[in-house]
This record gives structure tokens, sequence and C-alpha cells, in this order.
């Protein structure tokens, strides 16, 4: 009989039959093992795609929730609430607080309780309770997304710098003061963007060390040329005249939520504050009986007496006459509705 053309596959010896059996155990391992790797690209693109949304989410969350007080990019507004987006915030807060766990849980559990009951804070406002756990709005899902989003600044945080020491020389001052020599020793960890003093290492910012001599005028001028130039926590601040208003509106963060450069107008209302700009011209017109000064006055020193129309009251802090001697309030009025104020 003829062999038929495919006789070479019948195979007789036994060798070869548990040869070619490994060989096809093999062959299917191998393909498995291929078919493993993409699955593994598969689900981490599964879970970037993932992390990638509920960044997102997160983004949208806090430009509607936090950015009132943590600032639009999470910078923070001076004196109202400190900055997330903030090399100290990724590199020393957890070691100042004294936090074990996690930078993540930190976050989590900071947005999801709150700290509503901190009392001698050196903030403004309070920092609210957001979960759902705890009596606030947000579900479990969102407070995540959320702790994402902010977790989602280490990056750039990380990049920021915190400048080269202000002042690093040592100055010789002799004459009718007396004073023979200045050391003014460099501050440490003065991260323009985390103004938080409760920390320890916050604790030695500005030391300002005289070395030789007795203070006299010339000392006094010294430091407070360095006052200026620091940023300093109201208590040590307490300057001995009144401070320019162009001054205050920095220093008491109404420029974080309000702009001066900018006028209010229907399609450009000003967020979160309402711009300011053309307040000379609307202030008269707000509350009936009051004029343009007792107006604005009022709005500083008693923020929710009027609440403009289309803002939620409560955002605007209301302890700016703590803050101001009356004097200084009363030229912040005059200064924010002189219509010739220097631009
Ligand atoms: C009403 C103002 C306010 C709002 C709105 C707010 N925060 Fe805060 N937040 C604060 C204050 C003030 C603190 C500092 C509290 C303190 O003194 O310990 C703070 C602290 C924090 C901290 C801890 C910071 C640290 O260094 O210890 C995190 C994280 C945080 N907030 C996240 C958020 C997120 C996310 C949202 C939005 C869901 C939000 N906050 C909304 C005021 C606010
Ligand atoms: C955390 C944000 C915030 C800060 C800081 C803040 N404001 Fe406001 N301010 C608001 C908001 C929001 C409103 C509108 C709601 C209301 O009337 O309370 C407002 C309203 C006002 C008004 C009334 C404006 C109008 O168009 O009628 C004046 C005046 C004002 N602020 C001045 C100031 C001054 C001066 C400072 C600094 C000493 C300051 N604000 C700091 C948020 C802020």
């Amino acid at each position: 009989m003829r062999k038929p053309w495919y006789f070479w596959l019948y195979v007789r010896s036994p060798i070869t039959k548990i040869l070619l059996g490994m060989l096809a155990v093999l062959i299917s391992f191998a393909a498995l093992a291929a078919q493993g790797m993409f699955e593994n690209k598969r689900m981490e693109a599964q879970t970037d795609n993932w992390h990638g949304r509920s960044v997102e989410k997160g983004a949208e969350i806090f430009s509607s929730n936090c950015y009132t007080c943590h600032g639009v990019d999470g910078k923070g507004l001076p004196g109202v609430a400190p900055a997330l987006h903030s090399r100290y915030f990724f590199t020393q807060r957890m070691k100042d607080v004294g936090w074990a766990g996690s930078l993540h849980d930190y976050i989590a559990l900071t947005v999801a309780a709150g700290r509503p009951s901190k009392s001698k804070s050196q903030w403004s406002q309070v920092m609210p309770t957001w979960s759902s756990k705890y009596g606030g709005p947000m579900r479990d899902d969102q407070v995540e997304q959320v702790t994402q989003f902010v977790l989602n600044w280490q990056e750039d945080a990380l990049t920021q710098d915190w400048g080269t020491p202000a002042i690093t020389s040592t100055t010789g001052v002799s004459g009718t003061g007396g004073v023979t020599g200045t050391t003014v020793t460099p501050m440490v960890n003065l991260d323009p963007f985390q103004p938080f003093h409760d920390g320890p290492s916050k604790a030695p910012t500005n030391t300002i060390t005289y070395t030789v001599g007795t203070l006299g005028a010339a000392a006094v001028g010294t430091t407070a040329a360095l006052s200026a130039t620091l940023p300093q926590s109201a208590e040590a601040a307490a300057p001995a005249g009144p401070r320019p208003p162009q001054e205050l509106y920095t220093a008491m963060a109404c420029s974080g939520c309000h702009k001066i450069d900018q006028d209010q107008t229907p399609d450009n209302q000003g967020q979160p504050g309402p711009n300011q700009g053309n307040l000379h011209e609307t202030a008269a017109t707000r509350v009936s009986g009051e004029d343009a000064e007792t107006y604005v006055y009022n709005s500083i020193v008693n923020p929710s007496a009027f609440v403009v129309p289309g803002y939620p009251d409560g955002i605007m802090p209301k302890d700016f006459k703590t803050k101001m001697s009356e004097e200084e309030i009363r030229s912040l009025v005059k200064w924010i509705l002189d219509p010739n104020r220097p631009k």
C-alpha cells in the first residue's frame, strides 16, 4: 500500500511522542504568558484611566467647594486657609503635625471630618466637615476623588522654589546709634506658599541676632526694613503706625478674593468676591440710606449686613475689625473708593 502524503504525522517512537507533548505544553504556556503580559498593560491603562477620571472629578469638586478658602490654584489665601499646592505641604506638614500614616489618609481624613472645632487657629475660616458620614454633603467616592486631585499637585509642588534666604549679609553699622555690627541669621523653611505657623519647623523663622553693640536708632531702622520683607504672623507684625491701604489690601487677603483693577460688569462679576474697580460707582446704590463710604465700611466690618446678590454669605471673613485699626479701615475705604487710585 502506498503511504499517504501525511505519513510523517504518524509518530511511532514513544520518546518522540513525549517530546512533542512537552513541546505542545511549552507552547501553550508561552502563549498564556504573552497574553498575561498584554493583560497587565491593559490593566495598567485601565487603572491610569480610572485615576485620571477620578482626578478630573476631584478637580470639579475642588473648584466648586474648596477654592473659596484654599485659592483657585490650591495655593492658599493668606489668613483664610492654608496652601495645599505647596512644597511645605508635601514635604514637611506630616512631620510637623506628627502624622504617622500616609499623606493620602491625612488628606482624606481632614476632608472627611474637617476641623470644625479648632479654636485659636491662625486662619479666619474653619475647615468644614465634608463626608456624609460626619454629617457633611459628600459621598465617600467624592472625598476620594478630591483627595486624588490634591495629591496630583505633588509633582508640581516639589518644584516650588523657596528662594534664597532674604538676608545673609553681615553689615557693619556705626555711628550715633552705637551699633557696631549686625548679623542677620537667614530664615529657615520660608515657604511663601505655606504660611502655617503652628508647625515646629516654622518656629525659628526670621531669627534676627545682633552680635555686637547696643540697639540704637540705626538698628531699629534695620529691623523695620526686615519686617517689611518677611511674611509674619499678625501678632508678630504689630507695627507702630497705620499701614498704608494698598499694603492692607494684600496683607488682609482682600486681593485674594477681589480684583481691584477690574470692574464689576454683568459678564465679569468677579470670583470668589465681586470685582471692585468700579465700586465707587456702585457702592452708594447698594443699601438705601448708606452713602458709598458707609456702605464699604460696613461691608468690611460686617460682611453679612448686606450680601451682594449672587454671592454666598459667610465667605468674606468677619473679623477684619480685630485685624485693622479704625484708622486703617477708614483709609482702606477711601483708597478702594478713589476713582483716581493708581492702577
Ligand atoms: C470655609 C473655608 C474652607 C473650605 C471651603 C475648605 N477648607 Fe480645607 N481648610 C480650611 C482651613 C482654615 C484649614 C486649616 C485648619 C487648621 O487650622 O488646622 C484647612 C485645612 C485643610 C487641609 C489640611 C491642611 C494641612 O496642612 O493640615 C486639607 C487637606 C484641606 N483643608 C482640604 C480641603 C478640601 C479638599 C476642600 C474642599 C472639599 C476644603 N479643604 C475646603 C478651610 C477651608
Ligand atoms: C475669602 C474671600 C474674601 C476676602 C478675603 C475678602 N472678601 Fe470682600 N467679599 C467677598 C465676597 C464673597 C463678597 C460678596 C458677598 C458679601 O457681600 O458678603 C464680598 C463683598 C465685599 C464688599 C461689597 C462689594 C460690593 O460690590 O458691594 C466689599 C466692599 C468688600 N468685600 C471688601 C473687602 C475688603 C476691603 C477685604 C479685605 C480687608 C475683603 N473684602 C476681603 C469675599 C472676600
